[in-house]
């Protein structure tokens, strides 16, 4: 007898559920979700899982807690109803930055989270651009970190002006910045950032001549858009033209966040749909959906196969010395 199959979302991000799903060409399971009276979760599968290989999609995007908690709470109403294996679809990690102690006496809330993660019987996680790649090492189980930015090269490739260099928003993103290089063709520079007692970002030095260049500002998360917002300054300050575009694969665009990139230098933001984002109005804003590429990751897995290096194309370009405009390729 066959596998079977469900997908089941959680409330963060239906509609990405949902585009999953037509890809596969599955429907979405029936589940309900619903709060009691004092904020605790409730969850309730409408149809059985026994034997059943579960897919669960849920970023844990803000209110990270809550939508951390559904998805243990689906997980656990999984296993209790004998489902033969449980994957969740975590695009976004939240907790991904809580990855190490900054000082004595903090947590590691990233490892936690983990921990939580397979204690309810999850036996696979599939994410996208994990903040940094070490967190694969808080699980036992298999984890497999898929990256969207391929797909933001896509997009991006036909508004790049020659001139373009790839912009790292810190140390942290320039493994990152380098995928985009190398996908474009560009230069990479670095910003070095610190960050105040108050949360104030502040780029301190730029490695790399921006002057007179066309930026292509790239990062794994928006926020609060300080990061982007300090950079923003720093390259014009250093003489880049007023003409940038921001990528970012998790558009989490917390309030006030477009009020800080809607800025007359930036021509376009663009993120992932990891990530529900509300901001549909804003005309910038570009929201490239990563269903395809869970998707194609999902039937790899279901058929058993293994999932393919998804740098290996940009690495074997590289390699044939196919990069454009004579990169300079960071990794
Ligand atoms: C930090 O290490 C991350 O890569 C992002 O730069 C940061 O999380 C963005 O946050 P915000 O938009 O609040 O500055």
């Amino acid at each position: 007898m066959g596998k079977e199959f469900t997908i089941l979302a959680g409330t963060a991000n239906p509609p990405l559920a949902a585009a999953i799903a037509r890809e596969l060409g599955l429907p979405v399971g029936a589940c309900a979700i619903d709060r009691f009276p004092d904020g605790e979760v409730m969850v309730q599968l409408r149809e059985p899982v026994r034997r059943k290989e579960v897919i669960l999609v849920q970023p844990t995007s803000p209110p990270v807690n809550d939508h951390l908690v559904e998805l243990l709470a689906m997980a656990d109403a999984c296993r209790r109803a004998a489902a033969a294996s449980i994957t969740a679809i975590v695009p976004y990690f939240g907790y991904g930055r809580a990855d190490k102690r900054h000082g004595r006496r903090e947590p590691i809330t990233g490892r936690v989270v983990a921990d939580l993660l397979q204690v309810v019987g999850i036996s696979h996680v599939v994410t996208v651009d994990l903040h940094t790649p070490q967190i694969e090492g808080f699980f036992h189980i298999p984890v497999d970190s898929l990256t969207a930015v391929p797909i933001l090269c896509k997009e991006l490739e036909a508004r790049m002006s020659p001139d373009l260099v790839i912009v790292s928003t810190d140390v942290g993103r320039v493994q990152m910045a380098g995928r985009y290089a190398q996908c474009l063709g560009a230069p990479v520079i670095i910003l070095h950032k610190l960050r105040g007692s108050g949360g104030q970002t502040e780029v301190t030095d730029i490695v790399g001549d921006v002057s007179c260049r066309s930026c292509l500002i790239v990062d794994d998360i928006i926020s609060t858009g300080g990061t982007l917002a300090a950079s923003i300054r720093a390259l014009l300050r250093a003489g880049a033209r007023p003409d940038m575009m921001v990528a970012a694969t998790h558009g989490l665009l917390l309030p006030g966040a477009r009020e800080k990139l809607d800025h007359p230098a930036v021509r376009d933001v663009f993120v992932t749909d990891t990530v529900r984002v509300a901001n549909q109005d804003w005309p910038g804003l570009h929201v490239i959906s990563i269903a395809p590429l869970i998707a194609r990751a999902l039937e790899r897995f279901l058929a058993d196969g293994s999932l393919e290096d998804p740098y290996e194309e940009t690495r074997r370009d590289a390699r044939q010395g196919e990069t454009k405009h004579g990169a300079t390729i960071l990794s």
